[in-house]
């Protein structure tokens, strides 16, 4: 079937519930294959492994961009995310495995060498809860063997603006992917690690051939953080190095942290 087509159909049906990204997956798929260099990504990230390193998980994959590429580094990789429409998609990229979990649940201990979080997915973990950004990084310091380590990168408290838009438009031979997204600030002190918000956004694409639009909404709460709060985080998570880094990401923070050895 078209291409195109095929994401039409996906946004038409998509269950929305509370899948967060259950409508605008394969739009954001679309959407970030030109917005985020996912080879300079896997560099980055892969750059930051232990000496030796050889197994990698990927927390919240989403729809494997990151995943495809270092599966080509490691002799094992899998992606994790809680999400099955953005899973679909990763699984139609890579034959690695995918696991559908939350990464505050989620525990393969002493499994990887490399656990990575980026793309701005700690944002989604919660503010204000026990489970939150701790839990998913005591799960990963469990999950990775001695000396492994742990890769993120976050979006900073001082860029989250109230009912800031931002517009921003795509376009492939086929098709053009406009997102819209009006951030909202709902808590400036959530808790000690920064605060929390809500994006609003809204995807149209357009077939270029035929003019057929298809349009999905959501509303995802975020939270951003407190650069200086996290390498605090990890450490009480089981890491014992943990430094701040400048992450080829967008959303201005990074972290590389270490599980003894
Ligand atoms: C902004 S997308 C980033 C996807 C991917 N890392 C990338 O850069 O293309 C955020 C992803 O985090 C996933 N996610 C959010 N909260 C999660 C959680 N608690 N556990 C696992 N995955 C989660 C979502 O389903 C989504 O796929």
């Amino acid at each position: 079937m078209d291409p195109v087509r095929q994401v039409m159909d996906a946004v038409a049906d998509a269950d929305t519930g509370n899948e967060l990204y259950g409508a605008f997956a394969p739009l954001y798929d679309i959407f970030f294959a030109e917005r985020c260099d996912y080879d300079t990504l896997a560099t980055f990230v892969s750059d930051r492994a232990p000496a030796g390193a050889r197994s990698v998980a990927v927390g919240a994959c989403g729809t494997g961009r990151l995943l495809a590429r270092l599966a080509d580094r490691y002799d094992r990789a899998v992606g994790l995310d809680r999400s099955a429409a953005m899973l679909r998609l990763a699984g139609g990229r890579t034959d690695t495995a995918l696991v559908r979990a939350d990464l505050r649940t989620v525990v393969a201990p002493g499994a990887f060498d490399l656990f990575t979080v980026t793309g701005n997915s700690l944002a989604h973990l919660p503010a204000g809860a026990p489970d939150g950004v701790r839990t998913a990084f005591e799960r990963a310091a469990e999950s990775l063997r001695s000396g492994g380590t742990l890769v993120c990168d976050f979006m900073l408290t001082d860029s989250l603006m109230n009912g800031y838009v931002t517009e921003d438009t795509v376009e492939t031979d086929r098709c053009r992917v406009e997102r819209r997204v009006v951030t909202r600030v709902e808590d400036r002190g959530a808790d000690d690690l920064g605060a929390a918000g809500r994006y609003d956004y809204e995807f149209t694409m357009t077939d270029r051939r035929t003019g057929e639009t298809a349009r999905a909404e959501a509303s995802l709460p975020v939270r951003v953080f407190e650069p200086e709060a996290l390498p605090g985080v990890a450490l009480s998570a089981g890491f014992t190095e943990a430094a701040l880094v400048d992450p080829p990401t967008p959303y201005g923070g990074g972290l590389v942290a270490r599980v003894p050895e």
